[in-house]
């Protein structure tokens, strides 16, 4: 007997009237300015299409007609790829740029990129930066885009955090109450910032750990005076990893730059692997079934061993296959599409059933 095909309302997060959960939000900049019930809403979007994803013909046609520009600044290979296979998998039609040859190698400035870009009648724009705030240029000055930010330098890399959200939730059922370790460069990484929002937000404890100069203490001055409710106001610090990852639900390891060994931010690099390389010793003294993530790109053997990133407890290619699901939610969520939901459902059977 076939099983049912879930209403595509239901894959797409839409309520019951055919309005999406997730209230009208037209770029994704950070999660700072997200609720609670709008990330469990695009969690449970992303719940949706990871459905999608699972079928033999991953096609939808949620986003057909719409125009999705990825503008890269910077390289990637986890978050690009996945925006792209993400609006694809929704039929939009998805373009790439690298700033390397386009006309930014004649010297043309971001916002005249963007302008342009808004010329051709995009819907949405996702895009990685080195500067801290790029995304919010772009956001500011285009009228007729959805930006969504998919890294800007150390400031935020939303998309991922929203990811490790979902990788963690759908793991444990929860994220309230989970004890996160974030391990390694905190204060020049875009995917902590983010994810120290995200969780905190989430109700997790967040404990972040490091060397004392790879710590955004900057962050979380004065967070005494935040107030109990504030996200900020929970978080934890401290420079000792087999302290800190005691009881730990979740261990984040962060990519070690190695610039930051030459700018003085380290005493040595055999020196970071003894005190906070994430290892079997180590995830010991976590909980019993304790997750490991890691954003990717990895430096196996530096921040994180080889056993411990190929092991059963790394959720690390979790990561990467939900970040498509994720991400897929999003551009529905940002493409201002509001199809009835049983005009969905028949088309989302149609290809259901490979017709
Ligand atoms: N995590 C992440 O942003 O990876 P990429 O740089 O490969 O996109």
């Amino acid at each position: 007997m076939k099983s049912r095909s879930p209403a595509a309302g239901e894959l797409l997060g839409l309520q019951p009237n055919g309005s999406p959960i997730a209230g009208p939000r037209r770029h994704v900049l950070d999660l700072d300015d997200f609720t609670t019930s709008e990330i469990r809403n695009v969690l449970e979007s992303a719940k949706g299409m990871s459905e999608v994803l699972g079928r033999d013909i991953k096609k939808v046609p949620a986003l057909r007609g719409r125009v999705i520009v990825t503008l890269f600044y910077e390289a990637s290979t986890r978050t690009r790829i996945s925006f792209e296979e993400a609006g694809k998998v929704l039929s939009a039609d998805v373009i790439n740029m690298s700033s390397s040859g386009s006309s930014t190698e004649k010297g043309e400035s971001l916002l005249n990129t963007g302008l342009t870009i808004q010329a051709m009648g995009v819907d949405v724009i996702v895009i990685r930066h080195p500067h801290s705030g790029a995304p919010y240029l772009l956001a500011r000055c285009l009228d007729r885009v959805g930006i969504i930010n998919a890294g800007d330098g150390i400031h935020a890399h939303p998309t991922q955090a929203l990811l490790d959200l979902y990788t963690v939730n759908e793991k444990f059922g929860t994220l309230e109450g989970l004890k996160l370790v974030i391990v390694g460069d905190v204060m020049h990484s875009r995917v902590a910032r983010s994810n120290i929002w995200g969780f905190a937000r989430m109700g997790a404890r967040v404990v972040l750990c490091g060397p004392s100069t790879l710590l955004p203490l900057d962050m979380l001055q004065g967070r005494e005076k935040l107030g109990h409710d504030h996200p900020l106001a929970s978080v934890e610090v401290d420079t000792d990893l087999d302290r800190a990852i005691e009881g730990a639900d979740i261990v984040m390891a962060l990519r070690l730059q190695s610039e930051r060994q030459n700018a003085g931010f380290l005493p040595s690099l055999r020196e970071y692997i003894r005190r906070w390389q994430v290892n079997d010793a180590r995830l010991g003294r976590a909980r019993d079934g304790a997750l490991v993530m890691h954003p990717g790109p990895m430096n196996e053997g530096i921040e994180i061993s080889s056993s411990i990133a190929h092991g059963d407890r790394a959720v690390i290619e979790q990561q990467v296959t939900n970040g498509v699901a994720v991400r897929m939610a999003l551009l529905y969520h940002l493409s201002g599409v509001q199809p009835s939901a049983p005009e969905l459902g028949d088309t989302v059977k149609d290809h259901s059933d490979g017709r």
